[in-house]
């Protein structure tokens, strides 16, 4: 008889090298072609005559509300394109950074763009005031989206003078001001449930250059910048903060996805876990005119600034319809069990006329081409450890449950199916998964922002009113 080490050892599969995801991606992206070349080719076009006619539905469904060069999605083809290139090649060959700036600028950057881009954006997520000041707010136990959004909008104060042109017509924001010194410092003394707060009289301090003062966004562009790697830090500060740990800064050797890894663990990421995190922000980077990407526009559009417009797709991303399906996916899963509870448990399911989550999407009626790429991932990621490894394949039984009862009626697995599997593998807290959503998703936020302001008209669809008219009024003491 083997013992249980042998047997482990048996098991164990060497770790996946960052070269094999790309090959299983390509593989993914060949899949994806094959089983939708017989749908029919999109009509595009490159100019649209205003005004344009359209067929509306409630929510504004169908309705085309302006131009975009900046990505497109085809539910029928299952295709996801950022500034015309597929989904499936970015995933394999870009970075999050490269992947930002494509869709910020419209176009690829050179080596050396790319390069001082990428530096620039890791000295970016260097936010030590900010997070001082968060850690005098309940961060740890605040909803995250909500302390996201509060974290965005301290940045804004750090990180813009628009509200204090004056010396003397200091706001709240400076007043609530902290000192210069960078973390780690004590916050959360032995013994003690919740931060040290650290609320300083002083005036505000302009020193320049130093530290977030030399992040000032005057231009919008600039602003983005800040907003792409401050929502990273700000997310990894929740999960410290909730962790009961202290927020770290982060290290030069990482990017964006890597450090957000590290700052929100304290563990430095393998290159494995560095890439595998790094296609899933570029995965989630942009999709279309979404609630979030719109109520940003829609904030923007009033000629409000970026960072209040970032906050409004904050706001709307925290609500169960758009972002956080990746949670209960996760919990469904735990709720299962095991693959042989699944039938039934889908059964029962079914029977009671319910969604089974991470499936069914309001474009895609093909195969989401997102959760093609995390379900291999997700399959490589769990391979060594015996209780993802039942997750996952619990996860492949109900696939293959769900796709063979209701893919006729074009149901297939959405990207929250699977990135839940790859956030928990890599020991991010449930709690945390719509940050990450956010950390990504605010790229095409701003690169959607910053081309519709290029034409800005300011947001202003009408209600048809079906209320009354000629009411007479009534004094409250004698209704
Ligand atoms: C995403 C979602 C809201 C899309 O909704 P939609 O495009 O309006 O699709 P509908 O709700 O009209 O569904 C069409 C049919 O498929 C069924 N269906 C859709 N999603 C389903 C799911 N997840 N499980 C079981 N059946 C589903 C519906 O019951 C409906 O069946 P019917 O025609 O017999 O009434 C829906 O699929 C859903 O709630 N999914 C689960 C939540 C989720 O994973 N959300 C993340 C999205 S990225």
């Amino acid at each position: 008889m083997k013992d249980k080490t042998e047997k482990a050892k048996e098991r164990h599969i060497p770790a996946p090298s960052v070269e094999s995801i790309r090959d299983l991606i390509l593989e993914a992206k060949k899949k994806a072609y094959a089983e939708t070349d017989h749908e029919p080719e999109p009509e595009l076009t490159s100019a649209v005559e205003w005004p344009i006619t359209c067929t509306v539905g409630p929510g504004l469904e169908g309705a085309i509300a302006c131009e975009s060069k900046v990505g497109y999605v085809n539910g029928s083809k299952g295709w996801l394109i950022y500034r015309g290139y597929d989904i499936f090649d970015l995933c394999a060959y870009s970075t999050f950074e490269e992947t930002s700036y494509l869709l910020l600028h419209g176009r690829l950057p050179s080596q050396a763009e790319l390069t001082e881009f990428t530096t620039s954006l890791r000295e970016r997520m260097f936010i030590p005031q900010t997070q001082r000041l968060m850690l005098s707010f309940p961060v740890e136990t605040m909803n995250p989206m909500s302390a996201l959004r509060l974290g965005t909008n301290l940045m804004r104060q750090k990180q813009t003078y628009r509200d204090t042109d004056t010396e003397a017509d200091l706001k709240v924001g400076e007043i609530l001001a902290t000192d210069d010194d960078s973390i780690p410092m004590e916050t959360r003394p032995p013994g003690k449930k919740n931060p040290v707060f650290e609320f300083l009289t002083g005036l505000f301090k302009r020193v320049h250059p130093a530290s977030e003062d030399a992040l000032v966004g005057s231009d919008e562009i600039e602003s983005c910048y800040n907003l792409i790697a401050g929502v990273a830090s700000v997310a990894a500060t929740i999960g410290r903060t909730r962790a009961g740990r202290i927020p770290l800064e982060p290290l030069p050797e990482y990017g964006l996805a890597g450090n957000y890894l590290y700052m929100v663990t304290g563990r430095r990421p393998t290159a494995l876990e560095e890439r595998i995190m790094d296609i899933s922000l570029i995965l989630h980077a942009d999709h279309g005119m979404n609630a979030s990407t719109f109520a940003s526009m829609v904030v923007a559009s009033t000629l409000s600034d970026i960072y209040l417009a970032i906050g409004a797709g904050i706001s709307a991303l925290s609500g169960p319809l758009h972002g956080g399906a990746n949670v209960e996916v996760v919990k469904m899963l735990a709720e299962i069990g095991d693959p042989s509870n699944v039938k039934k448990w889908f059964r029962e399911t079914t029977a009671a006329k319910k969604k089974v989550m991470g499936f069914g999407h309001r474009v895609y009626k093909a195969y989401d081409p997102r959760a093609r790429i995390l379900g291999p991932i997700s399959a490589l990621l769990t391979e060594n450890d015996e209780t993802r490894r039942k997750t996952y394949a619990t996860a492949v039984a109900l696939e293959d449950a769900v796709v063979s009862e209701l893919g006729a009626k074009k149901i297939f697995p959405n990207v929250d199916f699977y990135s839940g599997i790859v956030y928990s593998a890599m020991g991010i807290p449930q709690e945390l998964y719509t940050t990450i959503f956010a950390v990504s998703r605010v790229a095409g936020w701003c690169a959607r922002v910053v081309e519709y302001l290029e034409n800005n008209r300011i947001f202003r669809p009408r209600a048809m009113y079906t209320g009354t008219f000629d009411e007479t009024y009534v004094p409250p003491s004698e209704r």
